[in-house]
């Protein structure tokens, strides 16, 4: 299979040196593998095969639209969290009926944005937001198909910035009060409840959180189907954690076999929302050391990436394995090396103290399981550049996001005519 790998001494990605297309378009920058985002796409939705289920790519970990309009080719919908998302999937190709509306803060204009798009499901996850929704359905003449997200508190085991499915964190709507909110929805003007939803959390590596909480799932539709209620349709969500670094990952099988397990005599429509597992080790970041230095008793090398182009280390904690674009010697010395981004913060940090091969000024190192959750956060801290994204298949390279330029980062401010400038 292609993949981010040594050939010759030199890293490749599929069959591009990374060294040409830093020579081209300078670093840092991001890196996907076409043909790694088309693999895992197969590979998940093949495991799921005989049941009736549909994929809706959660466009948050990765929204550039040569990757949605990729997954959208393969047959993909969206799950999109804001109009901007919304936007963005429509824009690259995907049908307003295969967008799931999802999002704890969805505001009037942007339910009435998806009602004109035709989204196909909003994942209501408060009254509140049914009471919303209804109201602007009807003024729009509409009938929003909506299913409410459980909050089935259950504990994901990940970690604590991205687990979603314990009572006290902010999203869905307490196990307990669904029900009721089911009663309601029945008899709301411009609502049309079809099912649940459920996501408990993001990089799970084990997967007794999901059965916990699928069969807490199960257990409520059977009360509500016996309550009268029409449950044909439920949202799984996302979570499924990839390698960072030395992580066990549960065979997709297994996890399928739960789904089956648990819901595969109940005659539900089921989606999934996979980001992470579909793009995470799908793309790089490639960056340059750009100084070495020495200080109290430790040595760092400080590349040109940083925290505002990849935040994941500085916000999570998190690993992510940093390789250099030369393949090292097998075997050869390595010493411990803080790798640290320019910018004005300590925090700026991409690993502490990892072993490392002889670095110097002029390296280039590529950090990898990048390809979620990486280019979307980025932010221009430090009036920095976003950094550009390209996409590789085969031999073939494309800038599919150009470096952001200066003169529109600056451009953006205006200064009140009321200050003076002498
Ligand atoms: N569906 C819902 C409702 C979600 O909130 C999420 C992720 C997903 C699906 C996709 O989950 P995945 O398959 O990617 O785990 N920025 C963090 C991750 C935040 C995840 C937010 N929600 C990180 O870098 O680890």
């Amino acid at each position: 299979m292609t993949d981010f790998s040594y050939r010759g001494g030199k890293l490749f990605a599929e069959d591009v040196p990374i060294t040409e297309i830093s020579s081209f378009i300078g670093t840092p920058f991001y890196c996907y593998s076409a043909s790694i985002l088309e693999d895992n796409y197969r590979r998940f939705a093949s495991a799921f095969q005989g049941l009736n289920a549909e994929i809706c790519y959660a466009v948050k970990a990765n929204s550039n639209q040569a990757v949605i309009s990729l997954f959208a080719g393969m047959g993909a919908g969206a799950d999109v969290v804001s109009e901007g998302e919304l936007r963005r999937s429509v824009a690259a190709g995907i049908s307003g009926e295969k967008i799931v509306f999802s999002g704890v803060g969805k505001s009037a204009t942007e339910l009435a944005v998806a009602l004109e798009y035709g989204c196909g499901q909003f994942n209501v996850e408060s009254e509140s937001e049914l009471n919303l929704l209804s109201e602007v359905a009807s003024d729009m003449g509409k009938t929003a198909t909506i299913v409410f997200r459980v909050n089935p508190d259950v504990d994901a085991d990940t970690h604590h910035k991205i687990s979603t499915g314990r009572a006290g964190d902010k999203f869905g709507i307490q196990f307990e009060r669904v029900a009721e909110a089911y009663d309601r929805a029945r008899i709301l003007d411009g609502i049309d409840p079809r099912g649940l939803a459920v996501h408990i959390g993001s990089q799970l590596t084990r997967l007794d959180p999901f059965r916990g909480a699928f069969e807490k799932i199960a257990g409520l539709v059977r009360e509500l189907r016996a309550k009268g209620h029409v449950i044909e349709r439920l949202d799984l969500g996302g979570g499924l954690g990839i390698v960072y670094r030395d992580e066990i990952l549960p065979n997709l099988s297994d996890y399928a076999d739960i789904v089956r397990n648990v819901f595969g005599q109940m005659g539900l429509k089921i989606t999934f929302e996979p980001g992470r597992r579909l793009t995470g080790e799908a793309g790089i970041l490639v960056t340059e050391v750009l100084h070495m230095k020495e200080s109290g008793g430790r040595r760092f090398a400080i590349v040109d990436a940083a925290m505002n182009d990849l935040i994941r280390p500085t916000l999570y904690d998190a690993w992510h394995e940093i390789e250099p674009v030369v393949e090292p010697e097998n075997g050869g010395p390595v010493s411990p090396l803080d790798i640290v981004g320019p910018v004005c913060e300590t925090g700026d940090v991409f690993a502490v103290q990892r072993q490392m091969p002889e670095t110097r000024v002029g390296d280039l190192f590529v950090l990898r399981s990048a390809g979620a959750y990486g280019a979307v956060m980025s932010s221009t801290y430090n009036s920095r550049q976003l950094v550009p994204e390209v996409m590789v298949k085969g031999d073939l390279y494309t800038v599919i996001r150009p470096r952001s330029d200066f003169d529109t980062l600056i451009g953006m401010d205006i200064v009140p005519d009321w200050i003076a400038t002498e």
